[in-house]
């Protein structure tokens, strides 16, 4: 669980980061995944009624970008206003992203700040002048260490992530002396245990510090498309040191004390675990060195691979998020994806699999049971839900269970188990059909006695109330069919907007009642195209 520090903010929002995008190419799924991610952590903390800010964004400098400019012959501002416009922020509509705010690391508001950030650390004595002679991975965007390299074909050495070759610099840069933070970086993971998560990551983290570690090279001289030095402006700052503030800049540091108070220090970034080191050492190690409070926690999640390998750019494997969204929608795409996959872990993607998930989940699970229950209530009671009369043993478990179902889903949360918290309510969902099959609502209506009838209020009252409780817990992963539900129950006339029903509530029983209008509606997950 994120910890809150005794120094946060009594009224600070819950504050969820992505990590800010390279603009080198379109997206692809294994981008959008962190944010599909980060957005459902988002729209659970604001479905539990909580102040929560989500930023996402991107990240324009350095070498990697400035070569992808190069090779369509255009500056690199013009590329970056051209993906940012035509691919990066039309990705967040196709996932349904609701992030609060979307920087750009070639804004004023963020490259200012990064200057007087870096001044207060020089200020601090933190910064000296020196020498980086060593391997660097432009994929990466990393100095890296020669023990970590591959051997290649030739005498060439590749970088593990990327496969590629390395190439060799030697520049003047200046540097930030890392290698003290060790201490005060173990004592860190040591007080807040959860820092770094899941385990896994966090064992890495503490045995990479463990080793020791180098000092930073903070700037690059050799070309100039980044956020310039201001003690030396023949030299730009080091890409990932620039990136790594906009958790910060975006959110009032250094321009705005009053709403960076309310909103820092980040509650949780989510990276990928590539890009774990930055996160869990440099960032908190710089934001020391400037006597900024670190962040809650640092989650990194696994990668989508394919044939066993991270999904990338680099080898020809990403899948745009339309070509899946365009088939299955954004709401069962995001089902999927954070349901299929432990969240931690890596998983691969197949269309065969997505598939299956939304046809037994989706399509015959939650699909039909609300269509079920509408059209029972359309048929059988004029569309106007019935009372829930004397209740028996099965409608009270079915009760508890929703109530055990929320508690469940929750405590899953707080550890940002996303696929458990997912798979406690399909459960549910598979309940409320087994109790609709154990009850067979069709056979109790051909009892036309007062009791029969009784009987059957009683039935599709509590699949209708089950059904309610379900809106809200999907509201945060699948957002336009848990609207779509909502309406389809006469809920909003009852009990007003979906968004103002606190999560945690929603185990509540009875806050249906009789009287409410249902209505039958589109089917929610319609069935697949046959070529799908
Ligand atoms: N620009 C840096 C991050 C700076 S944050 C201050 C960066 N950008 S990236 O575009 O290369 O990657 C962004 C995120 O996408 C990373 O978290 C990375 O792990 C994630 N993914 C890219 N491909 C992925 C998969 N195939 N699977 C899961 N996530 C992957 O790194």
């Amino acid at each position: 669980m994120p910890q809150p520090s005794p120094t946060d903010a009594p009224d600070k929002a819950f504050y969820i980061t992505t990590p800010i995008y390279y603009v080198t190419a379109p997206p692809s799924i294994g981008n959008a995944y962190t944010t599909v991610a980060a957005d459902m952590i988002a729209r659970w903390h604001r479905q539990c009624q909580q102040r929560t800010w989500f930023l996402t964004g991107t990240d324009e400098h350095g070498q990697k970008v400035m070569r992808a400019a190069a090779e369509h012959g255009v500056t690199p501002q013009e590329w970056t206003d051209r993906l940012v416009e035509e691919e990066w922020q039309p990705m967040l509509r196709v996932v349904d992203a609701s992030n609060d705010d979307f920087v750009r690391t070639t804004e004023p508001r963020h490259a200012e700040r990064v200057r007087d950030f870096w001044e207060t650390i020089r200020a601090n004595g933190e910064v000296y002048a020196g020498e980086y002679e060593g391997p660097y991975c432009v994929d990466c965007e990393e100095f890296k260490l020669p023990g970590e390299l591959l051997d290649g074909p030739g005498d060439k050495q590749l970088c593990p992530i990327h496969n590629r070759p390395v190439e060799n610099i030697k520049e003047k840069n200046y540097f930030f002396p890392l290698s003290k933070y060790s201490e005060r970086l173990l004592e860190l993971y040591e007080r807040n245990p959860t820092f770094v998560q899941p385990d896994s990551a966090r064992n890495e983290v503490v045995a990479f510090v463990r080793s020791g570690l180098q000092d930073l090279s903070i700037s690059r001289s050799s070309f100039d498309w980044g956020i310039s030095v201001p003690w030396n402006d023949s030299h730009v700052f080091y890409v990932w040191i620039d990136a790594l503030l906009n958790y910060a800049t975006a959110v009032g540091y250094g321009s705005d004390d009053e709403r960076f108070a309310a909103t820092w220090p980040a509650d949780v970034h989510l990276v990928g675990k590539d890009i774990l080191r930055f996160h869990a050492v440099i960032w908190p190690a710089m934001l020391m060195a400037a006597g900024v409070d670190v962040p809650h926690q640092v989650f990194a999640n696994g990668w989508l691979t394919v044939g066993g390998q991270k999904m990338s750019k680099s080898t020809a494997t990403a899948i745009h998020p339309s070509e899946v969204v365009d088939t299955f929608g954004s709401d069962a795409y995001r089902y999927y994806f954070l349901k299929a996959i432990a969240f931690g872990s890596d998983g691969s993607f197949s269309w065969e699999h997505i598939s299956a998930v939304y046809t037994a989940e989706l399509a015959n699970g939650l699909g039909n049971l609300a269509s079920r229950v509408t059209s029972m209530v359309g048929r059988y009671f004029d569309r106007r839900l019935p009372d829930p009369g004397e209740t028996g043993l099965d409608e009270d478990m079915l009760a508890s269970e929703l109530a055990r179902t929320v508690a469940v889903a929750d405590a899953a949360m707080e550890r940002l188990a996303l696929h458990e918290a997912l798979g406690a309510i399909e459960s549910y969902v598979a309940r409320i059909n087994g109790y609709l099959s154990d009850q067979e609502p069709w056979q109790v209506a051909k009892d036309d006695s007062e009791q029969g009838q009784a009987r059957l209020g009683t039935i599709l009252y509590a699949a209708a109330e089950a059904l309610r409780g379900v809106a809200v817990l999907h509201a945060p992963t699948m957002p336009k069919t848990s609207a779509a539900l909502w309406e389809m129950l006469g809920a909003q006339e009852q009990l007003g907007d979906l968004g103002d029903q606190d999560l945690r509530s929603a185990g509540r029983w009875g806050q249906l009642s009789a009287g409410a209008t249902l209505t039958k509606g589109e089917p929610l997950f319609p069935r697949l195209p046959d070529d799908a």
